[in-house]
């Protein structure tokens, strides 16, 4: 059986962006596969966080995790912290990465030209520490939005490069980037992605969005002035991007869609898509909201650290002797 990595980071309510490109794919993963789920808490300090804020997110993704359909009998869902070996390779793997590559990485050059100081040394090392996480499982398969493609790519590169100069101890992972949904886009500017951090709410829904928050929403993303429901990644990218959000919610093909909606207006249209939205998160709601104040919450993060620790640590230890960290014990009675 394959092994899957992936992790998201609690740094805000998930969109459905993070639903369609993410988690919907883990939950279709985890019957065949060998899945660990990971709440990445220190990717999210390479930016300024309120404690309590992390805390509090940190326990909602877990429930989000859960509430979408990860199980926690199949899957090992943890949180990065809670297992040291991470950090731990993650800085070894520092060793071996060079920083003209690390300044090359598009999300490094984006978040850090939004600021002109106080820029992290941990925002420019973070792609070194998913790497981490990524090879500590020896995982072959990492499914991710197309966003995360460069950091995989980089993961392989340090893989190889570490294998070829310590030993031959990682697996090289492979990204899985979905067909479609691996980039659902701001319904306020179609050429951005939808994010989290956008400061116009308008821009995304979230996965806790109410029903009316969903509909007000969808009603006023941007579309265009032809009226006619078709998709066009060229000339139609608000459309587009709503006919992808709704066939992948309601499970109906993009071209049954333009057949449904063909000589109906864009009213109507958006009407469709947040009844397919709210169809698919409704339920989504109901479980976290069962789940998020709950013991059992605790009880399956407990778990899960205990049962990716050991695992981490085999390939820890493993890349510590490659790499001649610390000693190797004499047993009693030899030179
Ligand atoms: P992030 O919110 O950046 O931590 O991303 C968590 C996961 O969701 C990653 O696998 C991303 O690639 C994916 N993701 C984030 N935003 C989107 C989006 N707008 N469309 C599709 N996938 C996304
Ligand atoms: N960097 C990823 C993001 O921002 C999150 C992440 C951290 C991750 N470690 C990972 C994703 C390992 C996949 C595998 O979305």
């Amino acid at each position: 059986m394959k092994t899957i990595f992936s992790g998201i980071q609690p740094s805000g309510t998930l969109t459905l962006g993070n639903y369609l490109g993410a988690l919907k794919h883990f939950t279709e993963l985890q019957d065949d596969h060998n899945c660990f789920f990971c709440i990445v808490d220190e990717h999210a300090i390479t930016v300024p966080q309120d404690r309590l804020k992390l805390r509090n997110n940190i326990r909602s993704l877990a429930a989000l995790y859960l509430a979408s359909g990860i199980d926690p009998e199949k899957s090992t869902l943890f949180i990065q912290s809670e297992v040291p070996a991470h950090t731990q390779l993650g800085w070894m793997l520092q060793s071996i990465s060079y920083m003209g590559e690390l300044e090359r990485m598009t999300q490094f050059k984006d978040k850090s030209a939004e600021k002109e100081t106080a820029i992290s040394s941990s925002l420019l090392t973070y792609p070194v520490l998913m790497a981490a996480d990524i090879l500590l499982y020896q995982a072959d398969i990492v499914p991710v939005g197309e966003d995360q493609k460069q950091h995989l790519e980089l993961t392989r590169n340090l893989a190889e490069r570490f294998n070829n100069k310590y030993n031959d101890i990682f697996t090289i992972p492979e990204a899985s980037i979905p067909k479609v949904g691996a980039r659902i886009m701001s319904l306020q500017n179609p050429l951005k992605k939808m994010s989290k951090s956008d400061e116009n709410e308008k821009a995304f829904i979230s996965m806790l969005d109410d029903p009316k928050k969903i509909e007000k929403k969808i009603k006023s993303a941007v579309t265009d002035s032809d009226g006619v429901v078709k998709y066009d990644k060229e000339n139609k990218l608000g459309v587009s991007n709503l006919l992808v959000i709704h066939s992948i919610c309601s499970g109906e093909s993009i071209e049954e869609l333009e057949v449904r909606y063909a000589g109906k207006g864009y009213g109507e249209f958006k009407q469709g898509v947040a009844k397919a939205v709210i169809d698919i998160l409704k339920p989504i709601q109901d479980k976290y909201n069962a789940l998020i104040h709950s013991d059992e919450l605790d009880d399956i993060l407990d778990r899960g650290a205990e049962k990716a620790a050991p695992i981490a640590n085999r390939t820890l230890v493993k890349a510590k002797k490659a790499m001649g960290l610390g000693r190797v014990k004499k047993k009693k009675g030899q030179e």
